[in-house]
């Protein structure tokens, strides 16, 4: 049976997003129904809104950090049961058979992952809707566990913007001694002055707000460069073995180059569309630099990912709203001014 539940859509990319009842697809054997208690609001989530990217399908609620308690499992469920606290982040399908799935990358499908909100269902071919609402249905495949020590609000946002920074932070090999910079301190910024840190890496933050200097210290910078200060940027040529860019809109990427050390790594995050202006080759070819980019993480990245934030007793820095603000929290994002991230207390929806 479906269920008709409440939820936040938003009905075109100018619309502020309002109250909608809706059907969440039928249960299957190999799923997990959740009960949503909070869910982070992600960049992403006002991109898609606002068809940045082309493709919304309307009406769309957005949310794909999501948190929340298992109220029933399916017949085939065998890693979940109800009452344990569990997570679910951009991903809830994969077509799990070819390379990149069998190897765990199910972000890199070769069929294509099915995201948790302006998707298809691979099997009924219904929309999918994301985590500002009141219940999710998700095979337990694409569910991860949350550690008990952490903080359940402020682990919301480890499902996107922890596993997106985490991701290349891997990839790229970082450990004790490594150099690390993030552009730009929000969401995914400030996860990637936190995660950098406790791997052990000298980290440092390339920002524009010089307002955000001595919280960036507090989130684990070592050094923080005004990126608008030539001056400042001069400081750190040949620093870095990685660059994580979390920018959500075009800009010049050229000041940055020259702060990349011998066959270091600039890797994009932040979704940008075309270069604007040009990058210059000249000074990647004489420093065997790479410009690379990352889509989110696998599911057992983000359950390792999960763990070692339990470990080390990392969460996000939150700001908790009721679904009622979040057009304002959307403002307010649009100008920087997010102090790391904004969670949607779920309970509010029934307020
Ligand atoms: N690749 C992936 O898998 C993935 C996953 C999640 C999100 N994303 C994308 O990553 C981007 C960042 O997401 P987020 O949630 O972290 O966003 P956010 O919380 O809004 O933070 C972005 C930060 O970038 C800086 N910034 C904003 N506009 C800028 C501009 N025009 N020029 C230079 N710097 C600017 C600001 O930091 P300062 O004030 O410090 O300059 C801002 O706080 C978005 O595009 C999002 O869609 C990608
Ligand atoms: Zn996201
Ligand atoms: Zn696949």
């Amino acid at each position: 049976m479906t269920m008709n539940i409440l939820g936040y859509a938003a009905h075109s990319p100018t619309d502020d997003l309002v109250p909608l009842r809706f059907d969440r697809r039928e249960a299957r054997a190999d799923d997990v129904v959740i009960e949503i208690l909070y869910c982070g609001v992600c960049h992403s989530d006002l991109h898609s809104i606002r068809n940045d990217w082309g493709g919304a399908i309307y009406p769309l609620i957005p949310g794909h950090e999501i948190i929340g308690r298992v109220t029933s499992v399916g017949a085939d469920v065998t890693r979940f049961r109800a009452g344990d606290n569990v997570g679910v982040g951009c991903m809830v399908d994969s077509c799990q058979h070819c390379a990149e799935c069998e190897k765990g990358l199910e972000q890199y499908c070769e069929k294509g992952a099915t995201f948790t909100y302006n998707s298809t269902d691979r099997i009924d071919k219904t929309i999918t809707y994301g985590g500002y609402s009141e219940k999710i249905v998700v095979s337990e495949n694409f569910v991860v566990r949350i550690p008990s020590a952490l903080d359940i609000k402020a682990a919301a946002p480890l499902l996107c913007a922890g596993i997106t920074t985490w991701s290349p932070l891997r990839h790229w090999k970082v450990t004790k001694g490594s150099t690390v910079a993030v552009i730009g301190l929000g969401g995914l910024g400030h996860m990637a002055l936190k995660l950098a840190k406790a791997l052990g890496a000298d980290v440092t933050l390339f920002t524009r707000s010089v307002s955000k200097e001595d919280e960036a210290r507090r989130l684990g910078a070592d050094t923080v460069i005004l990126s608008t200060a030539p001056a400042q940027m001069a400081t750190v040529n040949r620093k870095f073995d990685l660059i994580i860019d979390t920018v959500p809109y075009a800009h010049d990427l050229n000041p940055y180059i020259p702060s990349l050390a011998i066959d270091g790594t600039i890797v994009l995050v932040g979704y940008l569309g075309g270069l604007d202006p040009v990058l210059q080759t000249v000074p990647l070819i004489m420093g065997r630099k790479a410009v690379a980019g990352s889509v989110i993480g696998g599911i057992p990245e983000t359950q390792e990912m999960l763990d070692f934030c339990g470990e080390h007793g990392i969460v996000a820095d939150v700001e908790m709203i009721n679904i009622q603000d979040i057009n304002k929290a959307y403002e307010r994002m649009l100008k920087s001014d997010v102090h790391y991230r904004f969670v949607i207390d779920m309970a509010s929806l029934k307020a």
